[in-house]
């Protein structure tokens, strides 16, 4: 299969282990007989720098006329001035609503290899398999009025949290769809107590709910989720928020699996016919780290994320579901043979840098 795969490395730790994850797309590439074409693009502070914008025209151009998209991570000290007009984040944010990726899956899996590396007691992670959609193109994300402004009483600032009901019902549909596809389960969380847009979209997730009897909703207020996923983890299966819940959500069930390091996600603008290949509808596939500037450059960052990753692209964009399991498999394998990058490394094991964990996975990739 020829494809054509747009890779942004962007900032910190982005460049790194997006390189170890071509190298496991190179292993497929020859393992299995495909030609894919990598692209790269320049994106966030690096781009601010260079270009004067953290998301030059020409790089959006490649997203879209690609079939899918590797995403690295943006952002760093450099660029944190509060009164910046532009931050390397607004790429991504731009790259998000530009596409159209509404949908962002954000699986939680638990490597019974690494299970002390997470602070969370090994018996409540028994079982664990959560899958976060989290709504990625409105809320307070995007909502207008945004602004800080100076006032004589002191300086002010608002976001605007905003949903339309359509915006709600298809990302919901997506929460119920995967529950339908896994172990039936659905829980929409919000703030219903108190946001109106919480209150609007409890009433279509419910109502969304009668097409879908085979599933199980339950409602829970995101503050009581958080503390529920940390006391029970094993009890969810999928969890569907808007996009600050979700982003925040997706941090702290990271801490199940034991390093935010090992979270791959992939942003869709809707859920891919089974199996099947949708050229044109493009997605965007990340880790859910963000560019560590504390360990930038050091070679130390977990490439495991970015590579599972690059498999989701393969399962999902390209509909390559065992070039996308072998790399999978060789995760597996890597954390089985006692590989582990500093992140996971609570119990010793053989401790190795970001490359040589993206060899060995490219090397157990090749079979
Ligand atoms: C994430 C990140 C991003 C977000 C940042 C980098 C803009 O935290 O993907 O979770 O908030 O969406
Ligand atoms: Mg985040």
């Amino acid at each position: 299969m020829n494809s054509t795969i747009t890779v942004l490395p962007g900032d910190g730790i982005g460049p790194e282990v997006a390189a170890e994850a071509v190298k496991a797309l190179d292993a497929v590439a020859s393992r299995f007989g495909h030609d894919f074409d990598l692209r790269y693009g320049r994106i966030g502070g690096n781009a601010i720098d260079d270009f004067g914008t953290p998301l030059p025209d020409e790089t959006l151009e490649m997203c879209r006329d690609t079939d899918a998209v590797l995403f690295g991570a943006v952002g760093g000290p450099k660029w944190d001035d509060p009164n910046a007009d532009t931050r390397p984040e607004d790429g991504i944010l731009a790259v998000r609503k530009g596409l159209g990726l509404f949908a962002n899956l954000r699986p939680v899996k638990v490597f019974p290899a690494v299970v002390n590396s997470s602070p969370i007691k090994p018996h409540l992670l028994d079982g664990v398999d959560i899958m976060v959609v989290r709504e990625l193109t409105g809320g307070l994300y995007f909502g207008r009025p945004k602004k800080r402004w100076n006032t004589s009483r002191g300086r002010r600032a608002v976001d605007t949290l905003r949903y339309a009901e359509k915006e709600i019902e298809r990302i919901v549909r997506v929460g119920f769809e995967l529950a339908r596809s896994r172990r039936g389960r659905l829980a929409s969380t919000d703030k219903a107590n108190v946001l109106a847009t919480s209150r609007l979209w409890r009433e279509i997730a419910t109502e969304t709910a009668a097409d879908y009897p085979d599933v199980e909703l339950e409602h829970i207020y995101v503050d009581n989720l958080s503390m529920q996923i940390i006391r029970d983890p094993s009890r969810f299966d999928v969890i569907v928020g808007e996009n600050t819940f979700g982003d925040i959500i997706s941090d702290e069930a990271a801490v199940l699996a034991g390093s935010l390091g090992m979270l791959p996600s992939a942003s869709l603008a809707g859920l891919p016919a089974e199996g099947g290949r949708r050229r044109r509808i493009v997605s965007l596939y990340e880790p859910i780290h963000g560019s560590a500037p504390d360990i930038a450059g050091r070679g130390v960052a977990n490439p495991i994320g970015m590579a599972l990753s690059a498999a989701m692209m393969l399962r999902y964009s390209l509909g390559l579901r065992e070039e996308a399991d072998a790399i999978e498999r060789a995760v597996d394998g890597a954390l089985a043979e006692g590989y582990r990058t500093p992140d996971i490394a609570a119990d010793g094991g053989d401790i190795v840098g970001t490359t040589q964990m993206g060899d060995i996975i490219a090397s157990l990739t090749s079979g």
